[in-house]
């Protein structure tokens, strides 16, 4: 993944945790790059072997980890530094989720070796739809959670995004029913 991943990563747990800890889990997790570089590529394992760490020293579990890192991409990473591409993904929380399959089509245009997760919509009414999530790359459905939690938050609205099992064909496919309403 890019760095930019990895480097939002260390800046949530710095802010939250102090560098020490940051450092600690670099060891653990055998990482030996000291400053990600945003625009280089790393391998997906690098991104893992912090996550597994983190979550190991923070005594979260993976999934929480993930979930909070969603919410910390929307609400800090993207808004501070790819505002931009947030804004043209929609000005309503509906619009986004309408439009986030097309979305890493136009963050690919600026990171070529982006390897970008499917999305797509389907049963969409005024206030719930249903979201398939693909990706090559296990275990990231509570990081979607996060994301889309983030973004009810940006948004001002009330979401509820809820898991089904059932409906998910494999690992690669994960399939979420979201509703939304204003805040109250
Ligand atoms: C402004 C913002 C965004 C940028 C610049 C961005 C960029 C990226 C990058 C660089 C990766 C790593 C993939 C790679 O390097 O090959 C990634 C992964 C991912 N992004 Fe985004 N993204 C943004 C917003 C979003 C939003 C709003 C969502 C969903 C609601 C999302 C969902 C994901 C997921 C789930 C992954 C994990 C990769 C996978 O599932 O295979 N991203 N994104």
């Amino acid at each position: 993944m890019y760095g930019l991943v990895n480097k939002a990563l260390c800046e949530m747990i710095t802010r939250g945790h102090g560098e020490a800890t940051w450092e600690r889990i670099r060891a653990v997790a055998d990482v030996d790059v000291e400053v990600f570089i945003s625009m280089d590529s790393y391998p997906d394992a690098v991104t893992y072997q912090l996550v597994g760490a983190a979550a190991g020293i923070l005594g979260e579990d993976v999934p929480q980890l993930l979930y909070t890192f969603g919410r910390h991409w929307v609400l800090d990473t993207a808004a501070q530094h790819y505002g931009h591409l947030l804004q043209a993904g929609g000005r309503s929380f509906r619009e986004f989720m309408l439009a986030l399959p097309n979305f890493h089509a136009r963050v690919a245009l600026m990171m070529p070796q982006l390897v970008p997760p499917e999305f797509a919509c389907s049963d969409v009414a005024e206030h719930t739809l249903t979201l398939h999530y693909r990706s090559q790359r296990p275990g990231l459905a509570p990081f979607v959670e996060g994301l889309i939690d983030g973004l009810g938050e940006l948004f001002k609205v009330e979401v509820q995004c809820r898991r089904i099992p059932d409906a998910s064909e494999g690992p690669s496919h994960t399939v979420f029913d979201v509703g939304w309403s204003p805040v109250a």
